[in-house]
């Protein structure tokens, strides 16, 4: 069945990436990307959008009438915009992050009420609060840590962190504010009857990812290698053996799909979304896996201190999505980097003057 599909925050990595598959599965959708074009280097990708037919829009989900569509019908809403970092708010003002990631959200829930348009929202696993994650019992190895078999804590196994985690205590105000977000989504599926699904994601990796210090830090660490410029193992000892699974965007792309043309079977659903233990990195294993992708070594150096917010491992334990969906992830942590390797070798010159 046709669709029309806004992706709020479509011109930003995972919001792009989306686009351009889908309108690739599926010609017949009409897809429209919205972007208020705040990241640095989602300019870049206005080019691939018009190319694969997808019809750019330039608002801001912060203002209601951005989000009017008065003569426009939406049957579909993935909510991918945000200001991602976990640092949002700290050195700086708090407002953008909460009216972006909070407010912006309700706006974009009001739309879909008006429209009678399904959710999928892309939440995030800083949803869990640090102190909790930072109290499992970890296992330290040559190269990583690793998440022990026994816990005391609810919700984690050595198979990683469930949606059943406990969720008190400080998360960052990105965490909070996505947190936030996905308990207002579960009012409007419960008062007026609208249909969706929250996928908490790990990390998500893969080509046309802007990666910055503080966000994307598979790219950050791929730039890193393949221009040459130093990089920094920052907290736990400057060791940099702490771990992310991380998951490639088509992987998850595979799963979003399944999702929205069965939305009827998956509304109302929180998922842990992510590479799991299979597909995650130290950031040991990463520079070994860029210095082999990219031939080059360059300097690492060690920050010992960890910085606010830094967690020594998260791995999500896909058990629910798997059950309830039968999606697998296909990539591995090599074809992912491979991958960003390839995009940046392809775009280094414009790469290089935007990002570095
Ligand atoms: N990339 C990850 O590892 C990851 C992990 C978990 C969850 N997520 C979630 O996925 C979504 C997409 O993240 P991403 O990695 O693509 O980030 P991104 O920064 O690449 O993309 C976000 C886009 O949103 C736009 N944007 C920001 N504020 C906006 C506003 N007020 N109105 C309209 N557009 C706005 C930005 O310009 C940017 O293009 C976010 O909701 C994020 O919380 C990402």
């Amino acid at each position: 069945m046709s669709k029309t599909i806004l992706i709020t925050g479509g011109a930003g990595f995972v919001g792009s990436n989306l686009a351009v598959l889908l309108k690739a599965r599926h010609p017949d959708f009409s897809v429209i990307a919205l972007d208020n074009m705040k990241r640095q280097g989602s300019e870049l990708n206005l080019e691939r959008l018009r190319k694969h037919e997808i019809i750019f829009m330039h608002g801001d989900i912060r203002n209601k009438e951005d989000l009017s569509f008065d003569d426009k019908g939406i049957s579909l809403i993935i909510e991918s915009s945000a200001e991602p970092s976990v640092l949002a708010g700290y050195n700086s003002s708090t407002e953008y992050v909460i009216n972006t990631n909070l407010m912006g959200t309700v706006n974009c829930l009001e739309l879909a009420r008006k429209k009678k348009a399904d959710i999928i929202y892309l939440s995030t696993s800083r949803i869990y609060p640090i102190k909790q994650l930072s109290e499992i019992n970890i296992n330290e190895e040559e190269t990583r840590f690793t998440i022990a078999d026994d816990q005391d804590i609810s919700g984690v196994t050595s198979k990683g962190i469930s949606e059943t985690f406990p969720l008190d205590g400080a998360r960052s105000l990105y965490g909070t504010t996505k947190l936030a977000s996905e308990l207002i989504i579960q009012e409007y599926i419960e008062m007026f009857g609208l249909r969706a699904t929250i996928n908490r994601c790990g990390v998500i990796a893969g080509p046309w990812q802007m990666g910055k210090i503080d966000q994307g830090v598979f790219t950050y660490w791929m730039f890193g290698h393949y221009f040459n410029k130093s990089l920094d193992y920052i907290g736990f000892c400057g060791m940099g053996k702490q771990v992310r699974d991380l998951i490639h965007i088509e992987d998850l792309f595979e799963l979003i799909d399944l999702q929205l043309c069965r939305m009827s079977d998956f509304n109302g659903n929180i998922y842990n979304v992510g590479g799991g233990n299979k597909c995650s990195l130290s950031l040991l294993e990463t520079t070994q896996l860029c210095r082999e992708i990219t031939g080059n070594k360059i300097e690492m150096g060690k920050i010992e201190e960890n910085r606010e917010m830094d967690v020594r491992i998260y791995i999500s334990d896909n058990s629910k999505v798997q059950k309830d969906t039968g999606w697998l992830i296909k990539k591995a942590p090599r074809d992912i980097l491979c991958d960003i390797y390839t995009w940046i070798r392809d775009n280094d010159r414009i790469l290089e003057k935007v990002l570095l």
